[in-house]
C-alpha cells in the first residue's frame, strides 16, 4: 500500500508538472543568465552560430520495433535463464552501493544516504554495453557510472535531450541534493575542479556549481571529461533516484560530450549508441545501452534510418508522421519529433495534442487541452511513425491511473519543444532506438530500407 500510495503521489505531481522533461532550454553561467530563461549562452559563445556552422546532415536516429514478448527476444531467453534469481530487484535501499567499498572514517564529505526504489537491470551479455536502471514507474532510466579513483558509482539519468553531464557535489546543500549521492573532492585524488561556474535550466529544474574533470566510466569505458558539480539543485530531483544527469545529446554544452570524446580518443570507433527500456509491469528489466553499434539481440526486422535535418538545430529530432487511434488520424502536420530518454511522457503542441484526442471517445481535458482524461477502459494502442513505418504504443504505456477509476493520457498538451513533438520514455519503452551521429549517407537514406515492422 504504501507502494501505491507513492506511486500515486508521484504520478499526479508528474502531470502538475508536465513531468521531467531535462532538454537543452539555456546553458549559460551562473553569474550571466541567474535563472532567467530568456538570457542566452555560455561564455558569449551564441548557440547560434554553433548551430549554423554545424552540419547535421547525415546523422540519423534509427528506431526499430522492439520485441513485445520478452519469450521471443533470443537475449531475453538467455538472461532469464542466467539471472533467474536476481533477474528482478525492487527494493527500497539504503545506499545502493552500501558495502561495496569501504570509506575512511575520517573523510570530511558525507556519503548520502539513498533510500529511492530502483528496477537494477539484467547484467548485459554485448560487449561496451550496460543495463539501464529505473525507478519502478518508468518515469526516468539511469545508468550506473563510475567517476575518479574511487570509482565513486552514482546513478545518472539517461538524456538524450541534452549535452550537458554534472553529478551532485558534497557541498550542495539542497533536499534533493540531501537525498542522493554525491561526488567531490574528498571521492578521487584525480578530480580537478576549474572556477567556472554553470548553470543549466531544464524543462523541470535548474542546477548550478563548478566544473570540473575527471575520470568517467560507462560501460567500461573509461576516459577523462569535464562536468559539473552541483552545489545547487530545484527541488525537481527530490522526486527521482538519479544522482546527476548523463547528457548524451549532440549540442555542445558547458561540459564535454562522453559519445564524442570517447570516439576521439579512440574508445569508441564509431558515434552510436542504441536504447532499449525497460517497463517496470514487465517481470524483467532488460533496459540496455549499448555504445559503438547496436545489439543485434535486441530486435527484431529491420533499423529504419530518419536522417535528422538541418532544422534539429544537433538534437536528436527526426521528422514524425501524425499519430494515429485506431486506426483514424486527425489530419495533423508532420513535425519533428524531439527523441528524449530523460523525458517520462509524449509532449505535443496544444492545438495538434487537442485535435488528436478527439479521436478518442470519452478523452476531455479539464486544465486548457494539456492533459485529457481518458476512459479507464480505453484498450486501443496508439501509433507514431517515422519514415513511413509505424510503431505502436499500447494502451498500458499511454493510459495512465491516476485516481479511482480516473486515468489520462501520457500524451500531453505542452509544447516541451517549440513546434514539435518530444518523444520520451512512454514512447521509447517499444522500441529499439539507435542514436548514430556518424555519416550514414552510404547507407540506406530515410525511408528506403522498406520492410514494415510491428
Ligand atoms: C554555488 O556555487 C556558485 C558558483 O561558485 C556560487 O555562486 C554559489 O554561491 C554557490 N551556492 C551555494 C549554495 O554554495
Ligand atoms: C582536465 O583538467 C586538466 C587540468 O586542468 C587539463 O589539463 C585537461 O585538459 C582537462 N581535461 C579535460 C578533458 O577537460
Ligand atoms: C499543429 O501544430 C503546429 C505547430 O504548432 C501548428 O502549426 C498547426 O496549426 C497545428 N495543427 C493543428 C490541426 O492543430
Ligand atoms: C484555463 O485558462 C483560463 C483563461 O486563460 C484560466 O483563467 C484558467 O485558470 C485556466 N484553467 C486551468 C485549469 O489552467
Ligand atoms: C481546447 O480545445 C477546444 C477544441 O479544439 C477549443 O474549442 C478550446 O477553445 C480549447 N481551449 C483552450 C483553453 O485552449
Amino acid at each position: 500500500m504504501v507502494g501505491a500510495a507513492l506511486l500515486l503521489q508521484l504520478t499526479l505531481w508528474i502531470v502538475t508538472v508536465h513531468a521531467f522533461y531535462p532538454w537543452p532550454e539555456r546553458v549559460c553561467h551562473s553569474s550571466q543568465c541567474s535563472g532567467s530563461k530568456s538570457e542566452r549562452d555560455i561564455n558569449g559563445d551564441s548557440r547560434q552560430t554553433e548551430r549554423t556552422t554545424s552540419t547535421t546532415e547525415g546523422i540519423s536516429v534509427e528506431l526499430v520495433q522492439r520485441a513485445r514478448n520478452p519469450n521471443n527476444d533470443p537475449s531475453v531467453t538467455v538472461a532469464r535463464d542466467t539471472n533467474r534469481d536476481a533477474a528482478i530487484r525492487f527494493a527500497h535501499i539504503h545506499s545502493p552501493l552500501e558495502g561495496s567499498r569501504p570509506r575512511d572514517e575520517d573523510t570530511k564529505l558525507t556519503r548520502r544516504e539513498n533510500t529511492y526504489s530502483v528496477v537494477a537491470p539484467v547484467t548485459p551479455t554485448a560487449t561496451k554495453s550496460a543495463g539501464i536502471f529505473q525507478d519502478g514507474a518508468d518515469y526516468s532510466y539511469f545508468l550506473q557510472v563510475k567517476y575518479g579513483t574511487d570509482e565513486e558509482t552514482l546513478y545518472m539519468l539517461l538524456d538524450t535531450g541534452a549535452g550537458n553531464t554534472w553529478v551532485m557535489g558534497p557541498t550542495c546543500k539542497s533536499k534533493a541534493c540531501e537525498m542522493h549521492n554525491s561526488f567531490g573532492p574528498g571521492d578521487s585524488t584525480t578530480l580537478k575542479q576549474t572556477e567556472t561556474d554553470f548553470s543549466i535550466i531544464y524543462g523541470t529544474g535548474n542546477v548550478a556549481g563548478v566544473l570540473a574533470n575527471d575520470t568517467v566510466s560507462i560501460a567500461g569505458l573509461k576516459t577523462v571529461m569535464s562536468f559539473g558539480i552541483a552545489n545547487e539543485t530545484t527541488s525537481d530531483f527530490e522526486h527521482f533516484p538519479f544522482d546527476g544527469i548523463l547528457g548524451l545529446g549532440m549540442s555542445k554544452g558547458a561540459t564535454d560530450n562522453f559519445l564524442e570524446l570517447a570516439k576521439k580518443e579512440g574508445i569508441l570507433t564509431s558515434s552510436i549508441f542504441s536504447v532499449s527500456l525497460g517497463r517496470a509491469s514487465d517481470w524483467i528489466n532488460t533496459g540496455q545501452i549499448t555504445f559503438g553499434g547496436v545489439d543485434t539481440a535486441k530486435y527484431v526486422g529491420d533499423i529504419t534510418y530518419s536522417s535528422i535535418p538541418k532544422e534539429a538545430n544537433d538534437d536528436w529530432a527526426v521528422p514524425m508522421g501524425e499519430p494515429s487511434y485506431d486506426g483514424k488520424k486527425a489530419g495533423l502536420p508532420s513535425l519533428l519529433g524531439y527523441i528524449d530518454t530523460g523525458s517520462s511522457f509524449v509532449f505535443g503542441p496544444s492545438s495538434n495534442v487537442t485535435a488528436f484526442h478527439k479521436l478518442i471517445t470519452g478523452a476531455v481535458s479539464k486544465d486548457n487541452n494539456t492533459s485529457f482524461e481518458v476512459p479507464c477502459d480505453t484498450k486501443t494502442p496508439v501509433t507514431f511513425s517515422f519514415g513511413g513505418v509505424t510503431y505502436s504504443v499500447p494502451s498500458q504505456d499511454w493510459v495512465a491511473e491516476v485516481g479511482e477509476n480516473r486515468c489520462e493520457s501520457n500524451i500531453i498538451g505542452h509544447e516541451a519543444m517549440e513546434g514539435a513533438w518530444l518523444l520520451g520514455d512512454v514512447f521509447l519503452k517499444n522500441v529499439y532506438t539507435v542514436f548514430d551521429g556518424d555519416h550514414i549517407s552510404d547507407r540506406c537514406p530515410y525511408g528506403t530500407s522498406g520492410g514494415g515492422r510491428r
